[in-house]
């Protein structure tokens, strides 16, 4: 694994972004795996700047999102769809019908996980996986549990979880429980992958994925199995990591 502190949140974000870039010049056609949450915004702003300064054109890649709450429609403020819309798709000069993120209104969500796992595998699989990572250790929303699922599944969500997105809604009570998540299987397959975690409270999550063991209390540690993974940290997440 590849680790990379950054002074502060802002070089981290143009730091994930120019690997971003790097795919998306070298293969116009690249699938990206996309996340949401507070760690992307700033990576996403910096590649619509890129976009604006004719850096990176983004009209033949195909987007797959990690995860989606169950029972928000894409117009709800807080849902990942309209997250994504607003945070980068307005802005650059993508086919939004070559987004795709999780259906959570989906009558049947069995049925939507085993479909988005068909999609991404008829799209070759994901080029470049974009990763946040949770207080907990969560990677996509899989939770830290005694087993972790391989393709895109229902998750409940832990207190944690619940707590730490809280800040996103006006009540707590309104964070959604559950959360259609792309699994670790969907994850591990991609050829690249980069993490961003940013603040002190991701330390203990980044100090897992350093440790030499994998534990499923820690999903991030399974990265360590990866062959390209990229981890771009603040000096505050990267706190704990002996060098
Ligand atoms: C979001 C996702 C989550 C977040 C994680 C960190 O699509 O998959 O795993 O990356 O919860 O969230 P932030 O960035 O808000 O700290």
């Amino acid at each position: 694994m590849k680790l990379i502190i950054t002074k502060n949140y802002e070089e981290l974000s143009r730091a994930a972004a120019e690997e971003f870039a790097k795919v998306i010049n070298k293969n116009p056609n690249a699938v990206l795996g996309l996340a949401t949450g507070g760690s992307p915004v700033g990576m996403y702003k910096e590649l619509i700047k890129m976009y604006q300064n004719n850096e990176v054109d983004f009209s033949k890649v195909t987007t797959i999102n990690l995860d989606e709450y169950v029972g928000l429609n894409p117009e709800h403020e807080q849902s990942y769809r309209y997250f994504m819309n607003e945070n980068l798709f307005k802005h650059v000069n993508i086919d939004i019908q070559k987004t795709f993120v999780p259906n959570g209104l989906a009558e049947d969500l069995e049925k939507e996980c085993s479909e988005y796992d068909k999609k991404i595998q008829e799209l070759g699989g994901v080029d470049i996986q974009l990763l946040g990572v949770g207080n907990n250790g969560h990677i996509a929303f899989n939770e830290p549990d005694d087993e972790l699922s391989v393709g895109t599944n229902v998750i409940t969500l832990t207190q944690d979880t619940i707590e730490a997105n809280a800040r996103f809604f006006e009540n707590i009570e309104d964070v959604p429980r559950k959360a259609v998540s792309m699994g670790l299987g969907g994850i591990m397959k991609a050829k690249k992958i980069v993490l961003i975690a940013s603040g002190e409270s991701k330390a203990e999550a980044i100090k897992g994925l350093f440790s030499g063991k994998i534990s499923t209390d820690n999903p991030a540690s399974m990265l360590q199995m990866h062959r390209d993974v990229i981890v771009i940290v603040d000096k505050e997440a990267a706190k704990l990591i002996e060098k």
